[in-house]
């Protein structure tokens, strides 16, 4: 698409430099929220943590919310925490393991009738295995990967074609720090969030460079939260995220169709440094805070 020419060059580098710009300035003086009253937003994983707060959240701004999780009890849990008439009237939960491609097509063909198009879609589901690589069951390993990236793909085939057609929505992946730093206990866990990060920056340059870019992507990177999905964890220097924190910068994010959110804001520096340092020297940061024991008193979900 396009010729590659020393003109095309340049003027392609004068907009790159334009939007440095305007995202240094929007660093200072943010641009207004959207407006997503109305709007379908369906959330995976909607029956714990951060996708139950999110259903929540986004029903409060008048979004129909639709929530699957493998927990029909998870879910009932979330209809009973919106408090009014209205939000409990848009609520629409659906029992759906997404690691089953063919339950996830046929699930998504029944929100299509029942609530319609839908308009955000939340890639949140996810699951850990939180031992050392050689401790991780096949099967588990297997599964992290099917709920934490694989299915990703499911629910994009499902929904992402609408958008296209709309040129309008949202694709938002809850992936994790573990996407952008690998740490002893978390090798299944970091592959399938590295994955579910490269999908969601491969998928962006795929909607800019076919000029669909009313459908907006965020890949959301966050440290430990208290959510009790990694129960146990020692965190000596950097505290776990608030649940409701989280949330609150996740929706701001959506809001404002950031592309990346990472959290808490010191992980961007971390980032940038990690780019710059010998694999060893972030090795041995990591451990000097404490973060690379962080996983040896995991316990996670007791269920
Ligand atoms: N809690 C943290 O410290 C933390 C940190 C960074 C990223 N994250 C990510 O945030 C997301 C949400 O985490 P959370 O803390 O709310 O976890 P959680 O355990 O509270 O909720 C996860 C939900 O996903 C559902 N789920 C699991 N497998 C499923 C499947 N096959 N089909 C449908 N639903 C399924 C579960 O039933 C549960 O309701 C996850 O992707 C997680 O990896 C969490
Ligand atoms: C966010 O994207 C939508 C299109 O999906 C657009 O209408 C809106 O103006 C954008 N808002 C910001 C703050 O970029
Ligand atoms: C990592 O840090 C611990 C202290 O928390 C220290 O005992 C250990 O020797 C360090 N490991 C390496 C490989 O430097």
């Amino acid at each position: 698409m396009g010729e590659f020419t020393v003109v095309s060059f340049f003027t392609g580098m004068f907009w790159a430099m334009v939007y440095w710009v305007v995202a240094i300035f929007q660093f200072f003086v943010p641009p207004p929220r959207k407006d997503v009253s109305g709007k379908i937003v369906l959330i995976t994983g909607a029956g714990s943590g951060i996708g139950q707060k999110l259903s929540i959240e986004f029903a409060k701004l008048g979004c129909s919310v639709v929530g699957w999780d493998i927990s029909t009890d998870g879910l009932s849990k979330t209809g009973s925490l919106m408090s009014d008439e209205r939000m409990t009237s848009q609520w629409h939960p659906y029992k759906c393991d997404i690691t089953d491609r063919h339950r996830v097509y046929e699930v998504a063909e029944k929100v299509q009738e029942d609530v319609g198009c839908v308009d955000i879609l939340i890639n949140n589901a996810g699951i850990v295995t939180g031992k050392k690589f050689l401790d991780c069951r096949d099967e588990m390993i297997i599964k992290t990967m099917e709920v934490n990236t694989i299915a990703h793909f499911w629910t994009l085939k499902a929904f992402l074609p609408g958008m296209i057609d709309r040129d309008s929505g949202h694709v938002v992946t809850v992936a994790s720090g573990a996407g952008l730093f690998g740490m002893p206990g978390q090798c299944d866990y970091a592959a399938s969030k590295f994955a579910a990060v490269g999908l969601t920056e491969a998928l962006y340059c795929e909607l800019e460079y076919s000029k669909s870019t009313g459908v907006k992507t965020t890949v959301v990177c966050p440290y430990y939260i208290d959510t009790g999905m990694f129960k146990g964890v020692e965190t000596p220097l950097l505290p776990m995220i608030k649940s409701d924190d989280a949330v609150n910068q996740i929706v701001d994010a959506v809001l404002r169709n950031k592309t990346m959110l990472l959290m808490p804001r010191i992980v961007y520096f971390l980032y940038y440094l990690k780019g710059l340092m010998p694999a060893k020297t972030a090795f041995l940061t990591g451990n000097a805070s404490g973060t690379m024991a962080s996983m040896d008193t995991f316990r996670g979900r007791v269920d």
